[in-house]
């Protein structure tokens, strides 16, 4: 969603705020704007659109001032207008604000009795102008911010300054995430890690409930009630490198590339080939335990859920467990049967979209054991689970999740060998199997990216089709589901995934030529009949370009294309089919000249509901 930075220290806090908001655009880029304070007085710059909109404009309009706050923005309440853009200012207080407060009509309305005037549509307006209020009785900025949170309702992680103060700088976080990074007495906030990592790996990680208060080289962190909270920075593992493109010409092409190694990291001193088995270190439960989970449910949202899908056939199949996945947002608000014994997994490679972890939350209170498979290390869905494991895809910067999706493949093919070895469903010389399967694969992904000049001619021949079919059976669905959200994201082509034997029953209908379809057709025990699905587009006069396994001749020989995928078993060839189907969405994308790493309308994570 939206990105915060905030500066504190002895450098000018403009270009620092800038060069964070750069590292954040990726979470909102509907406008922006940064505020200093300078010799006592507050000083904004506002523009709609890109970064690059406010960049210019400080070159034209520079600020001045050690001490300030900025915003990229992802529109919630109000138009993408300049008016609209953070930061929003009350009388003397000006806030940058990321979440969504749900009160603020019965606020406003107060405020505006009280004689406040407020200029966008924003529910954020409403916190500047709350705090300026108190600030007519409270004694300090501190005092008057602490004051105006406990009427909020919703989420939000703030950032505050004050012409009445101008020492101080305050932060706040409940629902949404916020870190402040120390080095000496210069301090760094900002609502993601990578917008910071370039000047400190000393990190805080800012809780529910908690206020920050930056004043002349110090930070001292307190409750809502005024309590001081003793916090230990942590060193972050991260080189700012990886938020570099390496001569990428875009973040979605590195972070595809970046799939290799990616599967590598994930699978790094896990796997246990002797014994069959896996070793998840952030799992912490025994055979007995894992033997007393009733069902697992699978919970998710975008990408993740595709990937969440993938799993039920993974673990289903292989460890005859039964698994329901779930949409995170649907979940919450249907009293969801879970207790005692289900195992809930929720999966986000951010860690911080706001329905999964609402939806962890709806099963914790019906006392569900959680572990959950995270990207983003001390994320808000990883420290509130009873366990993680970590996909270490490391920094995924493209809107277009890439390689979190093929690395939560993986994790969840861990999982399955770990369940399935637990209750005896997978024996020791298939464990053993399914390990060679895992060792073999970072080299079949390499070999997987190669077919990208292949694809490329997909794209052309197809450019101008406003719709596509995604067809594919088995864990080749949620494949399928994958490839359409990702040309569907990036391309802006309408695109739907179905279940190959589904098509009879509806999609059949909208088959022409203005249509192509994706069909794929791994060389698994589905076979034969996804090729009578693709005869059944073709003999309606379909266009069809086939996925298939390499060596695999014949499937292809009636399809207008036909690739060859590398062959890595039943489960794994879905990672390198999804592979391909990325390079399928980002070469439409870029023969279309769209920006793959900041589609229109998207946010990488989703902190509002
Ligand atoms: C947003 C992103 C998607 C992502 C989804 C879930 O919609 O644009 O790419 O799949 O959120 O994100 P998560 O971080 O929970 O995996």
């Amino acid at each position: 969603m939206c990105g915060i930075v905030g500066y504190m220290g002895c450098h000018e806090a403009s270009p620092v705020i800038m060069s964070g908001l750069k590292m954040l655009e990726y979470r909102g880029y509907d406008s922006a704007g940064i505020c200093t304070m300078d010799l006592g007085a507050v000083e904004i710059r506002r523009s709609s659109g890109k970064l690059v909109n406010l960049e210019r404009l400080l070159n034209e309009q520079p600020l001045h001032g050690t001490i300030g706050i900025g915003h990229t923005r992802w529109a919630t309440h109000g138009k993408p207008t300049v008016v609209n853009a953070h930061p929003h200012r009350g009388g003397a207080v000006v806030v940058v604000h990321n979440g969504i407060i749900e009160n603020y009509l019965s606020l406003k309305e107060e405020l505006l009795d009280k004689g406040h005037m407020f200029l966008s549509e924003t529910d954020s307006e409403v916190i500047s102008h709350l705090v300026d209020e108190k600030l007519k009785t409270a004694t300090t900025l501190e005092e008057a911010v602490r004051l105006a949170l406990k009427d909020l309702q919703g989420a939000y992680a703030l950032c505050i300054l004050s012409q009445r103060d101008d020492k101080t700088l305050i932060a706040a976080k409940s629902g949404s995430p916020m870190v402040v990074g120390i080095k000496g007495h210069e301090f760094f906030i900002a609502s993601d890690m990578p917008a910071i990592i370039a000047n400190t790996r000393e990190m805080v990680i800012m809780e529910d409930g908690e206020m920050a208060v930056f004043r002349n080289g110090t930070v001292i962190f307190t409750d809502l009630d005024g309590q001081d909270i003793v916090k230990t920075p942590r060193f972050i593992d991260w080189s700012p490198m990886m938020a570099e493109k390496n001569g990428y010409p875009n973040f979605m092409l590195k972070e595809i590339h970046e799939q290799p190694q990616a599967v590598k990291n994930v699978t790094a001193g896990r796997l246990r080939p002797n014994e069959g088995d896996v070793f998840l270190e952030g799992l912490h439960l025994s055979d007995r335990q894992l033997l007393s989970f009733e069902r697992l449910c699978l919970v998710a949202c975008g990408t993740s859920w595709h990937a969440a899908l993938a799993g039920k056939y993974m673990i289903e199949e292989h460890c005859r467990i039964p698994v329901d996945v779930e949409i995170a947002s649907e979940f919450r608000y249907r009293d969801p049967l879970v207790s005692g014994k289900t195992l809930v997994i929720p999966i986000s490679q951010s860690g911080e979209t706001a329905d999964t972890l609402a939806a962890l939350r709806e099963a914790k209170s019906r006392d569900a054991h959680i572990v959950s498979i995270c990207n983003v290390v001390d994320s808000s869905i990883a420290r509130e689970s009873d366990g993680v494991i970590y996909t270490h895809a490391g920094l995924e910067i493209g809107v277009a999740s890439t390689k979190a999706f093929t690395t939560q493949l993986v994790a969840l093919y861990m999982l399955t060998i770990r369940l399935g070895r637990a209750n005896g469903a997978i024996n020791l010389e298939k464990g053993r199997e399914m390990i060679a399967a895992l060792n073999a694969l970072p080299d079949l992904v390499e070999k997987t990216l190669l077919l990208d000049p292949q694809i490329e001619e997909v794209a052309c021949e197809y450019l101008t089709s406003w719709d596509a079919i995604y067809l594919g059976r088995g864990i080749s669905y949620p494949i399928a589901l994958e490839g359409a959200l990702k040309l569907k994201e990036i391309s802006y082509i309408h695109a739907d995934g179905y279940p190959a034997g589904e098509m009879k029953h509806g999609p059949i209908a909208l088959i022409d030529r203005e249509m192509p379809v994706f069909v794929l057709a791994p060389n698994d025990r589905h076979l034969v009949k996804v090729r009578s699905n693709m005869e059944e587009v073709i003999t309606r006069g379909g266009r069809v370009a086939a996925f298939c396994s390499a060596g695999d001749e014949e499937t292809g020989k009636r399809a207008e294309f036909s690739l060859q995928i590398p062959w890595a078993g039943e489960v794994l060839s879905a990672v390198l089919f999804a592979v391909a189907l990325q390079l399928v969405a980002y070469n439409f994308a870029i023969l279309k000249g769209k920006d793959v790493d900041q589609p229109r309308n998207l946010a990488k994570s989703v902190t509002v509901e």
